[in-house]
């Protein structure tokens, strides 16, 4: 028996090196379960890495996609937990944009039946950061001034979200008036538009106690060098492409910087803390705090139809693959 997935030979523009294949569906060693996928998120980190961003540690070929969910379907020897019909996020290692996932058992996190598929699915990479970044490294208390660059991206609207909880109404930047209205209904202290003339001078220098930015490059630096001494940088992105200023930590003295990446912490973390941050995040999706807009869902043989929505500029949230 064999089944859809997918696979890269070559690093590259999605729409021109991810194939489609089949395999034979995996047998699960021992400590390893096979998972059934059933909803899969195509994320930026995704199409980063097929671009070739990470090749210094990504073997070729290369089975992409880090987030999804499903239902273990058959359990290698060892295996006493999660049980066949246990529904799963399979982290820690990609290959979830193929009809079955091989992977090991300890690194399967049970789902509430609860969360709908396309909940479930979108659990992991942007709320985990979102919530990290802020409770585990930033501590975020009411009272700071934060600055949230690309802050109507998805994984923005869920740091607002999580700062209004504790009071703080955010300064956030976006580059078109077009994104406004996927800031409605959230408490923010202002939006910037990055395009503006005035963008470099819209802050006081000084001023801001934390910068969460995932946009680098000039947009960055402008908002860094408003933090305050004793301020917070957390860098998580690079939507534009370009890097930071190599010397910032220098001329930002007194000033924490911090680059975030959510493998890295994943692959440190005790498994009881993990399991401890998705009961956390469940309960922050049932509330809508963490949640994501989904703005469509492609059969994974329509996959390239789905890279083609991921450019359109009309998107509005995350898509998805149905690998059922
Ligand atoms: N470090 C980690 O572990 C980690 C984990 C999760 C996410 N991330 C990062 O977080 C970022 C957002 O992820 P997401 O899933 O929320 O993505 P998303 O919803 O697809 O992001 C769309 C947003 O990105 C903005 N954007 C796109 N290109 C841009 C550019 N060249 N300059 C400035 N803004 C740009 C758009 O801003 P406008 O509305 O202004 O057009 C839009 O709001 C990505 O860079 C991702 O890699 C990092």
């Amino acid at each position: 028996m064999s089944a859809a997935a997918s696979i890269i030979h070559q690093f590259g523009h999605p729409g021109e090196v991810v194939e489609l294949f089949e395999q034979p569906i995996p047998e699960p060693g021992a400590g390893e379960v096979v998972v059934q996928m059933q909803r899969s998120v195509i994320n930026p980190s995704d199409l980063i890495t097929i671009s070739g961003a990470y090749r210094s540690r990504i073997a070729l070929p290369f089975q992409p996609g880090y987030e999804g969910t499903g239902v273990v379907v058959a359990c290698g020897d060892g295996v006493t937990y999660p049980a066949v019909g246990t529904q799963v996020l399979p982290i820690g290692l990609p290959g979830s944009w193929s009809t079955y996932k091989l992977t090991p058992a300890q690194w399967c996190i049970p789902v509430s039946e609860g969360l709908s598929l396309e909940q479930a699915a979108t659990l992991y990479v942007n709320p985990a950061t979102a919530w990290l970044m802020l409770h585990d490294r930033a501590r975020v208390q009411p009272g700071m001034r934060v600055v949230i660059s690309a802050g109507a991206s998805e994984i923005g609207r869920m740091l607002i979200r999580l700062l209004n909880q504790v009071g703080i109404e955010p300064v956030v930047t976006v580059r078109r008036r077009s994104s406004l209205p996927r800031l409605q209904g959230l408490a923010l202290e202002t939006v910037l538009f990055t395009e503006a003339p005035d963008f470099d001078h819209a802050l006081q220098p000084g001023s801001v106690d934390l910068l969460l930015d995932a946009v680098g490059g000039e947009v960055g630096m402008a908002l860094a060098r408003c933090l305050k001494p004793g301020g917070h940088l957390i860098h998580y992105g690079l939507l534009s492409g370009q890097p930071l200023a190599a010397d910032l930590p220098l001329q930002l003295s007194g000033v924490t910087f911090e680059l975030f990446v959510l493998r890295h912490w994943i692959h440190q973390a005790e498994k009881s803390s993990i399991h401890a941050l998705f009961r956390t995040l469940e309960s922050l999706m049932l509330a809508g705090t963490v949640s994501s807009n989904i703005d469509s869902v492609f059969q994974l043989a329509d996959i390239h139809k789905a890279f083609k929505r991921i450019d359109d500029p009309d998107r509005d949230g995350k898509v998805l693959l149905d690998l059922m």
